[in-house]
């Protein structure tokens, strides 16, 4: 018998459904009776004790659907430990929640906050296993993160939209990619969608930069030039700022976004028209790709092994295409971040593209 309990937090992706049904059905096939609590909207559900038994039911058909069947909310790390509205201790209500249910377990998925909390919950002594969701791909520990793939693949779908209308008209085109601190996602989609300028947080962009590469494609005949800009892109200067000088800087901007205050240094340099395109939360919509689908169903069958042996603690890594445990403790509060002088980067200079700096 083992009873467990499923939670899914942060911002969602494609592919949550399918790692827990990876988790469900690698349970189900080993043990003579299971049951698994599904708790809302994230810790919310189990601060709250917002929950529901769940059937086999609830795990049919979910492989190809996206989003989560439990719902999600952000509960930030950092207010954890601060009773909400009516003075209750959130962890201490987490736990009685954990051991009113007397589970084996708890699946925690979700990314880079999430685990920081799952952590915690880790060190008061809960059994907990991390499967690691972003789209953002900044988990550090992990080579990948479901959700990334199926988020490349609309976001280069978007640039390859643009690519075409571009040409066109022959104009500059900014598509905005998301990816929180991080340009992983950015700079996927950008070389799998041929984008000219990958404008990155990791990689500070200098204007002039930027503005040589268009000039560059002008000259050598090309009308139209495509850049793929992170949403956490920052300008050279920007990067003196301490982070407290650039949040005051972001929120008195009059730009909705970076970039746009990109097209407008753009504009303002060259007078050649710049247009700005975000697919914004397309990119976490929809049905997972076939990609994150095996991986989700390999993470979520290594999760059922680990909690089959009674082996806690972990979050469930890919690395080198083997699923592999990873302490919590290890990789909590750890970002995974773009190396400015790495492989990827350096061949994609070769090829031409201009990361502005
Ligand atoms: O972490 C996933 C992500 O989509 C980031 O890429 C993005 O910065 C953020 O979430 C957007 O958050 P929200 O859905 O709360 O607007």
């Amino acid at each position: 018998m083992k009873r467990i309990g499923m939670l899914t937090s942060g911002g969602d992706c494609q592919a949550l459904n399918a790692a827990m049904r990876g988790v469900v059905k690698g349970l189900s096939n080993n043990v003579d009776e299971l049951e698994v609590y599904g708790f809302y909207d994230g810790y919310k559900g189990l601060i709250y004790g917002k929950y529901r038994l769940l059937t086999a039911a609830d795990f049919s058909g979910i492989l190809t659907k996206g989003g989560t069947i439990l719902g999600s909310s952000r509960q930030p790390f950092k207010l954890m430990r601060v009773p909400d509205e009516n003075g209750l201790d959130k962890v201490e209500a987490m736990k009685q929640t954990y051991y009113k249910l007397n589970l084996d377990c708890l699946v925690i998925l979700g990314g880079n906050g999430t685990q920081k909390t799952a952590n915690l919950l880790r060190e008061e002594g809960l059994n907990i296993i991390h499967l690691p969701k972003t789209i953002d791909n900044d988990i550090y520990g992990t080579d990948v993160t479901f959700g990334f793939q199926s988020a490349i693949n609309i976001a280069a779908e978007a640039i390859d939209c643009i690519h075409t209308t571009a040409a066109s008209h022959n104009r500059v085109f900014i598509v905005e990619v998301m990816g929180h601190k991080v340009g992983w996602l950015t700079l996927y989609a950008g070389i799998a969608a041929g984008a000219d300028i990958i404008l990155l947080p990791e990689i500070p962009y200098d204007i002039d930069k930027v503005t040589e590469a268009i000039q560059k494609r002008t000259n050598a005949g090309k009308g139209f030039t495509i850049l793929a800009v992170a949403e956490g892109a920052i300008s050279k200067e920007d990067a003196q700022l301490t982070k407290k000088e650039y949040k005051k800087k972001l929120e008195k901007s009059p730009y909705p976004s970076v970039s746009y205050e990109v097209a407008e240094r753009i504009r303002e340099k060259t007078g050649t028209e710049v247009r700005v395109a975000v697919p914004g939360h397309t990119q976490r919509g929809g049905s997972p790709c076939p990609y994150d689908r095996v991986l989700c169903s390999r993470l979520g069958a290594a999760a059922a092994q680990a909690i089959l042996e009674e082996d806690y603690g972990y979050m469930i890594a890919m690395i080198n295409n083997k699923t592999t445990r990873v302490p919590l403790g290890d990789v909590a509060g750890k970002l995974k971040t773009v190396e400015p002088d790495s492989q990827i980067i350096k061949e994609a200079k070769t090829m031409g593209i201009s990361f502005g700096d």
